[in-house]
């Protein structure tokens, strides 16, 4: 598989209009700061962005960032900008075509962005073995990916590696694209539907217990749309299967619980995170309003506490004694069918 998505991504593609499907495309809503950002990225990697969603969490001031699967390097241009010069970004590709565009331009954004010297760098390699690259244990602090681990036939190995390399309370926030339901094996041998970010999709449960299995116990789900494919021969061919794009946060925080317990706990947020001064949202079902008392379970508490975001808090509770479930977490499926991000009643996370 590594060998016919190389030739997808690196010779039948040529620009993101000649994908077939909706699947690797991004129609998330930007906010002015992040539009503004993006309008200095250069036309051609820009033009080469195969991704499915943003993956631009809050807090990357001097960050040290890797991005799996990082193509034409916009998502690294981006986040290198947002990071400001004392952040540093690496990108891992394996495919020469998509590495060759993205190292064309290093200089360039460094110049656009005022920078002294360039913050970003691009390695070939496969994000299946990331010891290969030297990469060392604990030393990142925000791990991004966009519509990539899909593509990858082994998925244990790509969360495994994740969890090496993040520094504990560290993230690895990505976009993805899952499937309703498994995919069978005729689908994901079709070369077309495999390239365009389809049939290689995890079901999401089963993404959910690979990613508990590799220690992120719980994964928070920030934003997911269905996919529309658009596109009457593979729709045709996918009969009636059906894809969602997702991104999920993934904290490297050991033994958080597999479920959300109450321990009295609660938060402020005080607004002071640059460009979020009146919400901060952990995830969909999680939005915290500036100077708001929340209640939140012991794994939110912690995910805050214990990763960058802890300045930006106060935290109440010593966390001594147990009040049972904290709400109940849901086994339906957590995307929400129509698309209208309304937060499903069940499946996210309290
Ligand atoms: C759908 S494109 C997304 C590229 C980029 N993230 C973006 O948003 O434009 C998938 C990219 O992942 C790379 N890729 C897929 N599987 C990979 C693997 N196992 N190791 C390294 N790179 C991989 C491909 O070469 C391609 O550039």
């Amino acid at each position: 598989m590594h060998d016919e998505v190389k030739k997808y991504y690196g010779q039948i593609l040529v620009t993101s209009s000649d994908l077939q499907t909706d699947a690797c495309c991004t129609d998330a809503s930007m906010p002015p700061w992040l539009k503004a950002a993006m309008a200095d990225i250069h036309d051609e990697v820009s033009a080469k962005y195969y991704g499915c969603g943003l993956v631009a969490p809050q807090q990357l001031e001097g960050a040290r960032i890797l991005d799996l699967g990082s193509g034409s390097g916009r998502d690294c241009y981006l986040l290198a900008r947002l990071t400001g010069e004392d952040g540093y970004v690496v990108g891992v590709d394996m495919t020469d075509e998509q590495l060759d565009v993205a190292k064309r331009h290093i200089q360039w954004h460094a110049d656009r962005y005022c920078y002294s010297t360039p913050n970003v760098e691009f390695r070939k390699g496969y994000i299946e073995r990331l010891d290969e690259l030297e990469l060392e244990d604990e030393s990142f602090d925000i791990i991004v990916s966009n519509c990539v681990i899909n593509l990858s036939p082994d998925k244990d190995a790509v969360l495994r590696e994740a969890w090496r390399v993040l520094k504990p309370g560290g993230e690895l926030y990505f976009s993805d694209v899952y499937s309703e339901r498994r995919v069978p094996e005729e689908l994901v041998k079709d070369p077309l539907l495999y390239g365009e970010c389809l049939s290689g999709a995890l079901y999401w449960n089963d993404f959910l217990t690979l990613a508990k299995n590799n220690g992120f116990a719980d994964p928070r789900l920030v934003e997911d749309r269905p996919l529309t494919i658009d596109n009457p021969k593979i729709e045709e061919m996918l009969g009636t299967h059906r894809f969602y794009s997702a991104t999920y946060r993934l904290f490297k925080i050991p033994e958080l619980e597999g479920s959300c317990e109450d321990y009295g706990q609660a938060v402020i947020y005080k607004g002071t995170v640059e460009n979020h001064p009146d919400l901060f949202e952990l995830d969909k079902g999680h939005r915290f309003e500036t100077g708001k008392v929340e209640p939140v379970c012991g794994n939110s508490w912690r995910m805050l506490r214990d990763s960058r975001f802890a300045d930006h808090f106060e935290f109440f509770g010593s966390g001594d004694t147990h009040y049972g479930i904290f709400n109940g977490c849901g086994t339906a499926m957590p995307f929400d069918e129509d698309g209208s991000g309304e937060h499903a009643s069940e499946g996210s996370c309290c």
